[in-house]
Formats: structure tokens, sequence, C-alpha cells
């Protein structure tokens, strides 16, 4: 059966209290909004239209999928009015999915399992329902004296009684697009927000005579939808705790899986494990054998196999395999690690390589450097790289020893196995093989202290 699918994403979302789109917000490091256009793809519908308003461009943006057709409902005057903007992209013949950008969990079983049900039925329309203990907030599946679907009321115009129904409208539906067209031409905003509600085209339908039906989702988690900050948190919980038992399950071990943070599209190998507090965020991927201790944040960054990392923070960098890092170090974007690298405590990278057995054990600031193989950097060294206008270039050759608390003031070259003394401050290249010292000479001045 021909089915496409229109997604409701035009609200600012007024109660999550913030500048970013609802939809926009994140579970797990992915937008509300990617989920149920992911959900979708994964039920196999292949038109799908976007309702966009609040904030349209940066929505549109964040879609980046050419084959995403989308309206823009400039004034949010109801769920109703949203479909409406979409009418041209309704077929009469074909059945129409609508879902909210806002109800991230509902998979493509759920989308399956109501289509399936609408057509076989031979329905113009089906709404997807569930039980919550705590029905608050949503609109209500009214039924009359024989338990048959009758409406939809909204929370804000229930009454008491109504408000007691625990039978919610899970903001799913499939429609027949003529059934739907129909209805939403016939849509009024006579209610307490003024609004034109889409739930109002069932009251129409049924009273039109049309075949229109209701089916429960069991699993009354993945209906639920996010309104506030504390329903984003809920359902990011609920996706965390599914994402790690993946990951468990495929030979990740977590010391403490509820304070364990991984985005949704981060990616491990087998014989991981992570301590509590552990933070994996979108873009990242974890070789097999790593050990991750508490505190770490890895963003965006590719770790090779076998690499111990305490408490450190890694951001846009890539690491090797065999590699030491912490604790507390700090990767900025564009670090390079090659294979059996060793980094210590205090030490921060930026926009810099490392190569083979190279390491930096202590207290040290690399930026913007090449450092080639079996390179020390001793405690304390200072890549000078900014003059406080431009960033410059340093590089250290292959087999160098950099001693403590040494200064590279950019641009400059240490050449192939050189020696530098601790405590210089190295302005001009170092040739092969020498030994560079730039620092002033001791001098001790006997008796000084007694004659003073
Ligand atoms: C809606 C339903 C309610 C259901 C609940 C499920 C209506 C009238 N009510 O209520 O019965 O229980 O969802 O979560 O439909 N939107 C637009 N344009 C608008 C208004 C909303 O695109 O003018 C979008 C929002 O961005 C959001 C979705 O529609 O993604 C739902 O809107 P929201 O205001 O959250 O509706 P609820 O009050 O939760
Ligand atoms: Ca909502």
């Amino acid at each position: 059966m021909h089915t496409h699918a229109i997604i409701l994403a035009a609200g600012k979302g007024t109660r999550m209290k913030s500048e970013k789109p609802k939809v926009l917000h994140e579970i797990c490091g992915k937008s509300m909004l990617s989920y149920v256009i992911d959900n979708v793809k994964d039920a196999g519908i292949e038109r799908i239209a976007v309702i966009t308003g609040y904030k349209s461009d940066e929505v549109i943006k964040s879609v980046e999928d050419s084959t995403i057709n989308t309206f823009i409902q400039s004034e949010q005057l109801g769920t109703g009015h949203a479909v409406m903007q979409a009418a041209e992209f309704i077929d009469d013949n074909s059945y129409v999915i609508i879902l909210c950008g806002d109800a991230p969990l509902v998979g493509a079983d759920t989308i399956n399992k109501l289509c399936s049900y609408t057509y076989d039925n031979k329905k113009e329309a089906v709404v997807l329902s569930a039980r919550l203990d705590n029905p608050y907030g949503y609109g209500r599946i009214v039924r009359n004296s024989k338990n048959e679907f009758e409406r939809i009321v909204e929370q804000k115009d229930a009454t008491e009684e109504e408000k007691r129904i625990t039978e919610i409208n899970s903001g799913v539906y499939c429609f027949l697009g003529k059934a739907l067209k129909l209805a939403l031409n016939n849509l009024t905003n006579n209610n307490k927000q003024n609004e034109y509600y889409l739930t109002d085209t069932i009251e129409y339908l049924l009273s039109g005579g049309y075949n229109i039906g209701v089916i429960e989702e069991d699993n009354c988690d993945i209906i639920k939808a996010v309104n506030d900050r504390c329903q984003l948190a809920e359902l990011d919980k609920f996706m965390r705790k599914k994402i790690n038992e993946k990951w468990m399950l495929s030979g990740v071990s977590m010391l403490d899986p509820d304070t364990t943070y991984i985005a949704n599209d981060a990616v491990f190998e087998e014989d991981i494990t992570l301590y509590p507090g552990v933070i994996i965020e979108k873009g990242s991927r974890i070789g097999k054998g790593c050990v991750i201790t508490s505190g770490s944040i890895i963003k965006n960054s590719e770790i090779g196999k076998n690499c111990y990392i305490q408490n450190s923070v890694i951001t846009d960098s890539v690491v090797g395999n065999n590699v030491k890092i912490g604790p507390y170090a700090h990767l900025r974007p564009k670090s390079r690690l090659s294979d059996n690298v060793k980094i210590g405590n205090f030490v921060e990278i930026k926009n810099s390589s490392f190569g083979e057995n190279s390491k930096s054990s202590h207290l040290t600031y690399i930026g913007d450097a090449e450092i080639g193989e079996n390179v020390n950097l001793g405690c304390g060294v200072v890549f000078v790289n900014y003059d406080g206008k431009n960033k410059y270039l340093t590089i250290v050759e292959d087999d160098c020893f950099v001693g403590c608390n040494v200064n590279l003031v950019a641009p400059v070259r240490v050449k192939k196995g050189a020696y530098i003394a601790a405590g210089s401050t190295i302005t001009d290249d170092v040739e092969e093989y020498s030994l560079a010292i730039a620092r002033s000479r001791q001098v001790n001045k006997e008796n000084w202290v007694k004659n003073k």
C-alpha cells in the first residue's frame, strides 16, 4: 500500500524554555526530529514531509536530506493547521501517517502495525493510543457507553471526568488522504487554545459515517512525547539504557551502566571497559581492548585498539593503537596520535601530530606541531605557537629529546636526533644530532647570603 508521512515540527516548544526549536533538542546525541525521520524511513516510507515554522531554516538545515519535502507553517495555529500546509503533498487515494517531531521513540514496528491495521480493516483513519498511569498533558481517547471511540479531547478542554481517562492519544495517526483533506477543510478553532486541532478531524469523520479506529500500543514508554526538559531527561534515560544494553551485549563492559553516556551513533569493538561517568559523544569509534576511566569525555574521535584513557577529554581527534592518555590530559581538535604514544597528566594538545613511540609524560602544551617518532618531550615543555595574532608551526623530527621546561618558539624546526637542554628557549632551528642550550650560565656567588 502506498503510504507517505507528515512530521509536525513547526512549534517552538514553549515549555522547553529554550531558543532552540524543540524538535532539535537531542536524545543521546541525536535530535528528536532525526529519530522520527529515521523511524519513518525504517518503516519503508519514502515520501516524507516535515512541517517547519519556528526557526524553520535551522530545522530544515538539520534535516540535510534532499528527498524530504518541507512545508512552512509561518504561524503556529495548531496541529491541524500544520497538516493543512502540506495539503498538496497528500494524495487522495494514498494513506498518510502523521507523527509529531517531539515523540522520537515511536519505531518502525509500531508505524507498520498502525498502517497494516488501517489497510486491513479498510479504515479511513486510525489513531494510535496508549494507557499511561499519568496521562496529564495528553489528549484523551473518549469512548461512548458501548466503548466505541468517539473523539479526542485535549487536556485543556477536558472536563474533570475526562481528565480521569488514562487512554491517551499518542499523536500518531494513519489517514486515507481524501478523508484527511475533507476533515481538515472543515476544522474550526473553537476551543480553549483557539487552535485548529488535528484531533478534531476524528469527530468530524465519525459524524460523517467514516470507518475510524483506534489501536493501543502496549509499550507505553515508546509513545511518550517531550514537552519540557524533565520529559527530555526521561526519554534520554530510556534511550541510554537501550544503547548501553546493546553495547554490553556486543562486548563492552560498563562498571555502572546507569552513569555511562553513549551517543546514539558511537561505535565500539569488543572487550572494552568503561568506568562509571564515561561520556562517549557523537561521531566516536572506540577500538578493541580499550579501557576508559571515569570522567573521560570523547567526542567525534577515533580511538585505536588497546588504549588506556584515564580521566581525559578528547575532541575531534584520532588516536592510534596502544596509546596511553592521562590522567587529566586534553586532546583538542585535530590531535593525531600514532601507535604506542604516551600522553601523561596535564598535557594539552591541539592541532598536532605525534609519531609512533613518542612521549609527553607531564605538564606540557603542544599546539600546531608535527612531532616525529621516538621523540621525548620532558616535563613542562611549551610550544609557543601564538604571537597574539598568528599561529605558527613547530616541527620536532624523529628521535629528538626535548628537556624539561623548554620553550619552542614557532616557527621553528628541531631536526632529527637533536637534544635540547632543559630550560632552553629555542627560537632558531636546531640541526640534526646537535645539542642546543639556550639559557644564561649559572653563576654561584660564594658566601653571598652571609655577607648580604
Ligand atoms: C498533541 C495532541 C494530543 C496528543 C499529543 C501527543 C493536538 C491538538 N493534540 O498535543 O492530543 O496527546 O500531541 O504527544 O494535536 N506543531 C506544529 N504546528 C502547530 C502546533 C504544533 O507543527 O501549530 C507540532 C509541534 O512542533 C509538535 C507537534 O506538533 O512537534 C505536537 O504539538 P504540541 O504542541 O506538542 O501538542 P500537544 O499539546 O503535546
Ligand atoms: Ca507534544
